[in-house]
């Protein structure tokens, strides 16, 4: 790869320059007060060793994203085909002149920086605080996140050299104030006593106990999803696994046995680590989000290869390893990375800077150009964000509303109604997407003035689609209980994508890849059940609605396998 070549030439060049005097500086980016949560605790110690990620431009990353679309968008003569990580990596590398300018600056304070992905795009340094705010021209200190009493070393506000403003995107961890990644689930609720006896099963039918109890059964017959083991070894499914969640292998032959009993109950998931991830098998430290994730995605994408891929806390990402994940995957060989990664996991988008959001979001427009489809849940705090809480204006969730992934939304009941903690809304940072457009423009004509002034009228829109979220049946520290929440309905989605891809790949075809523009398409959306009942309540309002068409709760509505597999031409 001749761009890292490169790099190291200019750094050695660029290190025997002459020091130069002080920079003029400008203030790169501020806020006024720590985000919500956060209140400054104690000065930084001057000897405490940073770690800082530094983002630098990249060349063309508006040619990336008319590429993403032209491989995307069923009605394009290149739909499908993918791009290489040789392709993506020559739209995000930085040109050379940033990269020269940035090194020669860091080379006059004495700092080597090292890249952290494979185009260069972003560097990291570590140094003390007290060089750190030399360099910066600012005055880290120590935040504590009152609620968990976690602290960290941020600032208020950065500078960097004039002459590098356009070279640079961001320093971070700076001004991003994101709080510790909770495990969302403190208990499974013990199930309830049968009160309905379901028929032999009818093929097509939905059983009577689906009502109050789901377990894949119910998800093969609403959604149409084939029981019928896949046989593409290439075609893999992620499921991402933070902050210590162990999904538990016992946990899972249980669950198998029980739900899935003409599926070898011994059938398991790969692990792949970072960060110092590891997927401890102590069966009372599972995790419950990690057992969910990967027993609806194991017990409904039949003989799919699963890897769980375990993202410690040793990174230095500032960002709960999100971005550590995503580039370990765009570092990947066409032949290991999945092509369906579900996650659900995520922040408010108001918790990181508009630049380290879109920064965030431009990696998984890299991963979908090379043909993953990112899956997403939106959230389980109905427009007050990603947790329920008290606000005044509507809170956005990120990565969801990014863009290039896709947010799945949660449903509930046999004639399904939107879940009321179902997360949606509208994006402050990133602008509507055209795939969108026309169908937010008519959900918004026809709302009128409600909820006005407490969301963005141009912000891209989420969630995109839905799937059951309440109730969900699983195995846990060896008994049963029930979960609710778009952690469910995240996975769901995700093994009937993973399915899909099994058939294409058998029939010689690309893997969907970035699904959104496909998904609204008319051949698309014609595979969804339109929900169109269900509010998502919060921030002291009703929130949305879901209606007719699109909407903020259910987005499109939810899939039938059945009708998914005509729509991608099988
Ligand atoms: C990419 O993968 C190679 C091994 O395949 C590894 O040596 C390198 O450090 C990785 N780079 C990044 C940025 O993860
Ligand atoms: C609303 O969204 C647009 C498009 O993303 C953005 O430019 C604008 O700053 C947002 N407005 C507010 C108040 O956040």
């Amino acid at each position: 790869m001749a761009f890292k070549v490169a790099f190291l030439a200019s750094l050695l060049l660029l290190a025997a320059a002459k020091p130069m005097g002080r920079r003029a500086m400008a203030i790169h980016e501020s806020r006024a007060a720590p985000a919500r949560g956060f209140v400054k605790s104690g000065v930084a110690p001057a000897a405490k060793e940073l770690t800082l990620r530094i983002a630098l431009k990249q060349k063309n990353i508006a040619g990336l994203e008319t590429a993403l679309y032209q491989v995307s968008d069923p009605a394009s003569a290149l739909y499908g085909q993918h791009l290489t990580a040789e392709e993506v990596a020559a739209f995000v590398a930085p040109t050379e002149d940033t990269l020269a300018a940035v090194s020669a600056w860091l080379a006059e304070n004495e700092l080597s920086a090292k890249p952290v992905t494979p185009a260069g795009d972003m560097l990291e340094i570590t140094l003390p605080v007290a060089q750190a705010n030399e360099l910066l021209s600012t005055d880290f200190a120590v935040f504590t996140h009152v609620e968990s009493g976690a602290t960290s070393i941020r600032t208020l506000e950065y500078s960097v050299p004039v002459a590098l403003k356009e070279h640079i995107e961001f320093f971070h961890p700076t001004t991003s104030f994101t709080r510790p990644l909770t495990p969302k689930f403190k208990a499974v609720r013990p199930v309830p006593e049968k009160t309905v006896a379901d028929a032999a099963p009818v093929a097509g039918a939905v059983p009577a106990s689906c009502a109050t109890v789901i377990t894949p059964a119910c998800l093969q017959a609403l959604y149409n999803i084939p029981t019928t083991p896949a046989t593409q070894s290439s075609n893999k499914l992620g499921v991402s696994g933070f902050i210590l969640q162990w999904a538990n292998k016992l946990d899972l032959q249980s669950f198998l046995s029980n739900f899935r009993k003409d599926m070898p109950s011994t059938t398991s998931f790969a692990l792949q680590t970072l960060d110092g991830g590891v997927n401890t098998q102590t069966r009372s430290q599972a995790g419950i989000e990690a057992n969910l994730d990967i027993q609806y995605t194991v017990g409904l994408a039949t003989s799919v290869p699963i890897t769980f891929i375990s993202v410690g806390e040793d990174g230095s990402d500032g960002l709960d390893g999100f971005m550590d994940i995503i580039t370990t995957l765009i570092n990947e060989s066409a032949a290991t990375r999945p092509s369906v990664l579900t996650t659900s996991y995520g922040f408010d988008e108001s918790d990181l800077t508009l630049p380290v959001a879109n920064t965030l979001c431009n990696a998984y427009m890299q991963l979908g150009a090379l043909g993953t489809s990112l899956i997403f849940s939106s959230g389980d705090g109905g427009v007050s964000g990603s947790q329920s809480k008290s606000c005044t204006t509507f809170i956005p969730t990120l990565p969801s509303d990014c863009p290039f992934v896709t947010s799945v939304g949660s449903t509930g009941g046999i004639n399904e109604v939107g879940s009321s903690f179902s997360s949606g809304g509208f994006s402050n940072y990133f602008p509507i997407p055209s795939y969108q457009a026309a169908d937010v423009a008519s959900y918004l004509a026809a709302l009128g003035s409600t909820n006005s002034g407490k969301f963005n009228r141009t912000g891209r829109a989420f969630p995109d689609v839905a799937a059951q979220g309440e109730s969900f049946e699983i195995a846990f520290n060896a008994q049963f209980g029930l979960v609710d929440g778009t952690s469910c309905s995240a996975p769901t989605f995700a093994a009937i994508v993973a399915l899909l891809n099994d058939l294409l790949v058998a029939a010689g075809k690309a893997p969907l890849g970035f699904l959104n523009p496909f998904l609204y398409s008319a051949a698309g959306r014609a595979a969804f059940h339109d929900v169109t009942s269900g509010t998502n309540p919060g921030c002291s309002t009703n929130g949305f609605s879901a209606g007719a068409g699109w909407d903020p709760v259910t987005g499109l509505g939810t899939p039938n396998f059945a009708l998914l597999k005509k729509a991608v031409g099988l």
